[in-house]
């Protein structure tokens, strides 16, 4: 009978340091555990998984029915230690996650939802207006700027616009006040370029203009243009025709053919209209070059001498030619784009499309 006593009492002991050397394992792998947590979810995770209904400390309460009864206040009470210090640990551990950086050095949330760069890029404008340029930059051209408020003198008076002439009317203006209005065409800098500097020029100037339009499919009361002029010695017509070709031929294509219709501008002499051969129909005649095979896509001319006369160049000495093109409209032949307006509108679904 002892013996069986005294068998009963060692196993009960052995069973006592196991079990407390179970509880002490149990709380070194928590506070291990823990101790790598930086976020709410891996402590949340941490808790269901030692106090959670199925939790390595709710089994093991759970199994205190199992032991002699003797024992098992001194069990219950050791878990119950054990429970509270878990609790208090977890505690302490929220608190600190929230209170302290949200971001270790060098540490890298995986569970947060990606934040997506939205790369933007260029509008099909600025794309056409830089190959335009592009092109002429080849050919020997710098980029010159102007300012979009003009003073009359710039926009109409020295370009041989004179006063109350009908010629005016061609170019519908925002006029603001103190004679300044926005300009109704890159015009302009042509003659800012020739008051600065001596032939030989050659510049091409891209930047906004404004009349007083409706905003249609074809027009907008806001547009852009691409100016060009070439002054020097010796400038023929020719040097202009071969010129605008080969810029046709580089932006639409080699089979593109130009043609000049003659046309009036009162800063050149002779004026003439750009007209290009339709690419979506090879002059075939279609909807976009209204059956014409042509579609116009600029204005030009050889410089006028009173322009000349006006920034005080020698006008026997020097010829010139000058352009001036619809960037919208080049970037919409390009793009096989029908309606002007979308190219204002900002609709993220047609700006993406390029
Ligand atoms: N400025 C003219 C326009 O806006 C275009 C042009 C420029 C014509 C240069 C001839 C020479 O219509």
């Amino acid at each position: 009978m002892m013996q069986m006593l005294f068998r009963f009492l060692l196993i009960t002991q052995t069973l006592k340091m196991k079990f407390e050397k179970d509880t002490e394992d149990i709380k070194n792998k928590f506070l291990g555990e823990l101790s790598s947590t930086s976020l709410r979810k891996e402590i949340e995770d941490i808790k269901t998984k030692y106090l959670g209904r199925k939790g390595i400390i709710t089994n093991k309460l759970k199994n205190i029915k199992n032991i002699v009864p003797e024992d098992r206040p001194l069990y219950g009470k050791v878990l119950n230690l054990l429970k509270s210090d878990i609790e208090e640990e977890i505690e302490k551990r929220s608190e600190a996650v929230e209170k302290g950086p949200k971001k270790k050095e060098g540490f890298f949330d995986y569970t947060m939802p990606g934040d997506r760069k939205w790369l933007g890029h260029l509008h099909p404008i600025t794309t056409t207006m830089d190959e335009i340029i592009g092109v002429f930059l080849k050919m020997g051209f710098t980029v010159e700027l102007g300012p979009d408020i003009e003073t009359d003198f710039y926009n109409f008076e020295a370009l041989n616009f004179p006063k109350n002439h009908p010629s005016r009317d061609t170019q519908d203006t925002f006029f603001l006040e103190n004679n300044l209005l926005l300009r109704t065409h890159t015009s302009p800098v042509q003659i800012r370029v020739m008051e600065k500097r001596k032939p030989p020029i050659r510049i091409v100037s891209p930047g906004r203009c404004y009349r007083v339009d409706s905003f249609d499919s074809s027009h907008s009361p806001v547009f852009y243009q691409v100016e060009g002029l070439y002054v020097d010695k010796n400038v023929t017509l020719s040097d202009l025709v071969g010129t605008l070709d080969t810029f046709a031929k580089a932006i639409f294509g080699e089979s593109t053919r130009t043609k000049l219709t003659s046309h009036f501008f009162p800063f050149t002499e002779p004026s003439a209209e750009v007209q290009v051969s339709c690419p979506f129909c090879d002059e075939k005649g279609c909807t976009t070059c209204k059956n014409t095979g042509w579609i116009e896509i600029m204005g030009c001319g050889m410089v006028h001498p009173e322009v000349f006369r006006k920034v005080g160049y020698d006008a026997d000495k020097y010829t010139g030619f000058a352009f001036g093109m619809g960037v919208e409209r080049v970037c919409m032949l390009e793009y096989g784009i029908h309606n002007l307006r979308l190219l204002f509108e900002n609709d993220l679904r047609f700006i993406q499309q390029f």
